[in-house]
């Protein structure tokens, strides 16, 4: 029996690849986002405890209450915006998950969906799986703005959703005030979704604040937005994430959430509830990772990579050009076959060739480990 794939272009990811490489070569991995260091013991505790006072069975649907409510009480403090714990908000598995169900509960065949490339990559599959067709709007470097003229001429009747990712992996840059507003003023009368991946939201840098989507009202009313956790509060491997959006939208959301997973891992769900209730672990984040990427970009100013610091996330684009024309997938498994170092490739994070010299690098790691990857960049 043969079987056209549902997703033909899907192979091994670059991810997965630079891993291997990684492990083979036993090189110092800046590949992939995810922190080299543990979470806090106190959140660990709390999960222990959690599975010792009974929270070992299935959650509800939408989440352990607890969490819901801080959730809820995080954004009214942050962004003075209400999402009700009981209707708006949904527990799921990282915001990955949210994604999913976000986009698997409204588009359909013939649907188009806008992203901004170079795009995370769990965007298009999901897409493709439900008929829906990705129209890629291209952010050039070095600054990789939007140009909402170009995202105005995308949009058309079939468009049923906008994704955006603000800070957005791979390249650390932010959506500001006046981006979020023509996005608004672009989806006026309108019935397009947006889709606002905001995992990143607590690292941002040099003084800036993160602008969700929840902080323009007409924008709020169309949008779901997706958190993670494990960007948060470095425990990515616990997959934990969350959805809000207004009831109408998230009703039809639970409708797919329920029969795609029902609920979350319970005693994580507890333990974060408990240490959510406590702002300090994330207001104190972009401070933990602006010192990161500080040194980083310190110990390699006199290297022969060129930057511009990161505004956000846990990457840091470094421009290659004055080095060599090698095309930057080459040059990345060359750097961990040849000096042990593991990045990404930009490229990948777009939908057509193209070689913008850049690579990516994850300061999400021990002061130690970006102090043995700058040396290594200093000898590039
Ligand atoms: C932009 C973006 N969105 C979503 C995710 C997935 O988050 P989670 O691990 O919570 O599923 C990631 C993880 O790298 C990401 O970078």
């Amino acid at each position: 029996m043969q079987h056209p794939s549902k997703l033909p272009r899907i192979g091994t990811t670059i991810f997965t690849v630079m891993n291997h490489l990684a492990k083979k070569y036993d090189a110092i991995n800046l590949s992939q986002g995810f922190p080299d260091f543990d979470p806090d013991s106190r959140l660990i505790d709390l999960v222990t405890k959690a599975m010792h006072s009974g929270y070992n069975q299935y959650a509800p649907m939408a989440g352990n209450m607890e969490l819901r409510e801080a959730i809820a009480k995080k954004y009214d403090v942050l962004y003075q915006s209400s999402y009700h714990p009981e209707t708006d908000i949904t527990i799921t598995a990282g915001a990955t998950q949210a994604i999913f169900c976000a986009i698997s509960a409204f588009v359909k065949s013939g649907d188009e969906v806008i992203i901004f490339r170079p795009a995370y990559d769990c965007y298009e599959p999901a897409i493709a799986l439900n008929g829906g067709k990705t129209i890629s709007v291209t952010l050039d470097g070095p600054d990789y703005q939007v140009n909402w003229n170009t995202v105005k001429e995308a949009i058309n009747d079939h468009t049923k959703m906008i994704i955006i990712n603000t800070p957005q992996n791979p390249i650390g840059t932010i959506f500001s005030e006046k981006d979020l507003l023509q996005l608004q003023a672009l989806t006026k009368d309108t019935n397009i979704i947006v889709l606002s991946d905001e995992v990143y939201e607590h690292i941002v840098f040099d003084g800036e604040t993160h602008k969700s989507v929840c902080l323009f009202p007409d924008l709020k009313a169309r949008s779901f937005v997706a958190a993670s956790f494990g960007k948060t509060f470095h425990n990515t491997g616990w997959k934990v994430g969350y959805c809000c959006a207004p009831k109408a939208l998230m009703d039809e959301f639970r409708k797919v959430h329920q029969f795609n997973v029902f609920c979350i891992n319970h005693p994580t769900q507890k333990a974060l509830a408990d240490y959510l209730n406590e702002p300090d672990h994330y207001l104190e984040l972009p401070g933990f990772y602006q010192k990161k990427r500080d040194l980083f970009l310190d110990l390699i100013k006199t290297s022969r990579f060129r930057f511009t610091p990161s505004k956000g996330t846990y990457f840091q684009l470094l421009d290659y050009s004055a080095i060599t024309d090698e095309g930057d997938v080459d040059l990345a498994k060359r750097l961990v076959k040849e000096k042990q170092l593991a990045s990404i490739p930009l490229s990948v994070f777009y939908n057509k060739e193209i070689n913008n010299n850049v690579l990516r690098f994850c300061f999400a790691k021990t002061d130690d480990t970006l102090k043995r990857a700058a040396d290594i960049i200093n000898t590039i």
